[in-house]
């Protein structure tokens, strides 16, 4: 293959992969639109409704166990396979779903899938990408989520506009006209199929295949991916590091792991309590608390998941040429000026006129380039082979653990302590993670990962 096959085909490989992002943004964003539909069919009262919420993320969490458990028996290709399968089924069940209790079921399902997907896509994809392009391969995984993200904000849509007409086809008409909420899901599967179909192509992580003493087809795929020399190179230096750590537990946490999982963890959990989700989501409610008519929801959301989208890219095409710590450092201290502000807006009321919106753009546009993809790629690439899987588990459990935590308190908070407090809650936990990122966070940039161990055993 010459470079420029071998520079293809390792792009294929990783946008492939990193369409489990697109499944991800697209389960957690439809149900925006299908949960308003879904509480007038089902007559849902508060805690049916909050199963329809949690019931996903109770998914996500099982599927983050369920990948520590198979990813280093069944190999990384086989497990995004089944978590591409689980985004399917969820589909279809959730579209054709009898009950209530089928639906919950299905939502599960799909959770799934997105807790699956969240450790194995940008792990897969961190362990074939070469080294000075880790970061921006990384980063192909979040800009799919935004893409996710926007598609169910159109395909929602697009169900609302043909919701209004009545359909000849009576299976159609129930499905899209009748109780339209069945074709917002439906419209998940397209993107599954897409999913698995490009999957079928990939090769296996040769990471793993060392892992499991399988070192001739990890040669094989490395020499289609690396020039003869460096897929050489690169052998040696995985079958060396796998040597070096036989054992693949986590405990007794070693002092290489200890750093690495603390930053994981952090980084994890406070990429959550910087809002993201609040705002991505309740963006039209803090809109109407601060008196923009609510109309105009979709447009709102279009914007906001569009500049999300726009400014992933610019993490992909910096992160490894600025490295992690410039981003974060930039990215969160617009994130928290941002904030601030847009509490100062709430506290002295003054929300009305554009500010306000424009200080949510800023919020958005600093995310996208630093917390949302940095965090993912330093997860991703900061564990030794043994281990990495049970860790970026450990850490994607904390990630999804606060994902429900800002889920569950932060309608709470802005009711009883207001938008103001709320926002400036969200700037406290960005600054503690300015600081973190600062002083404890590693460079990881155009480090392999077979590296990272010298990185965090010798500080500089
Ligand atoms: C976060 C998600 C969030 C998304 C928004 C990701 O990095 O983990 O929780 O919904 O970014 O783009």
């Amino acid at each position: 293959m010459s470079a420029t096959q071998q520079a293809s085909h390792i792009n294929y490989i990783c946008m492939a992969a990193a369409l489990g992002g697109l499944l991800f943004g697209f389960d957690t964003a439809v149900i925006s639109g299908a949960e308003n539909l879904l509480k007038i069919q089902f007559s849902l009262d508060a805690t049916m409704e909050g199963w329809l919420v949690s019931s996903g993320l109770l998914g996500c969490i099982i599927g983050v166990f369920t990948t520590g458990i198979i990813s280093d028996r069944i190999g990384r290709k086989k497990t995004i396979l089944i978590a591409g399968i689980m985004f399917f089924l969820s589909g279809v069940g959730c579209a054709f779903a009898p009950s209530f209790t089928i639906l919950i079921i299905s939502r599960m399902l799909g959770g799934v899938g997105v807790g699956m997907a969240s450790v194995v896509s940008p792990m897969y994809i961190a362990e074939f990408a070469p080294a000075s392009k880790r970061g921006q391969m990384i980063a192909y995984y979040q800009l799919a989520i935004t893409v996710g993200i926007l598609l169910a904000y159109f395909s929602n849509a697009f169900v609302v506009a043909v919701s209004k007409d009545q359909i000849s086809n009576g299976v159609l008409n129930w499905l899209f006209s009748e109780q339209s909420w069945r074709a917002m899901f439906l419209i998940m599967c397209a993107p599954s199929i897409l999913f698995l179909a490009a999957l079928f192509k990939l090769p296996e992580s040769p990471r793993w295949l060392v892992s499991v003493n399988r070192n001739d087809e990890a040669r094989n795929i490395l020499n289609t991916i690396r020039t003869p020399d460096d897929a050489g190179k690169e052998l040696n230096e995985i079958v060396n590091a796998r040597n070096k750590n036989e054992s693949s537990s986590l405990f007794p946490i070693s002092k290489a792991i200890r750093i690495p999982l603390l930053i994981g963890i952090v980084l994890a959990v406070l990429q959550q309590f910087s809002g993201i989700n609040a705002i991505i989501y309740y963006g039209p409610r803090i809109f109407e608390t601060a008196g923009i008519p609510s109309s105009n929801a979709l447009a709102f959301q279009v914007i906001i998941g569009a500049i999300n989208l726009i400014f992933t890219m610019v993490a992909i095409k910096y992160a490894d040429k600025y490295g992690r710590k410039s981003l974060l450092k930039y990215g969160l201290s617009g994130i928290i000026l941002s904030l601030l502000l847009c509490g100062v807006l709430f506290y002295t009321n003054n929300t009305q006129g554009y500010l306000l919106l424009v200080l949510i753009m800023v919020y958005i546009a600093c995310f996208a380039f630093s917390l949302g993809p940095v965090t993912w790629i330093i997860i991703n690439e900061i564990f030794p082979t043994n281990i990495r899987v049970k860790a970026v588990s450990l850490c994607t459990l904390a990630l999804w653990v606060a994902v429900w935590m800002v889920g569950q308190f932060f309608p709470w908070l802005l009711e009883k302590a207001g938008a103001a407090i709320t926002f400036w809650a969200f700037a406290v936990f960005s600054i503690f993670n300015l600081v973190f990122s600062l002083t404890v966070v590693k460079e990881t940039n155009g480090k392999t990962l077979e590296e990272m161990n010298e990185v965090f055993i010798s500080p500089h």
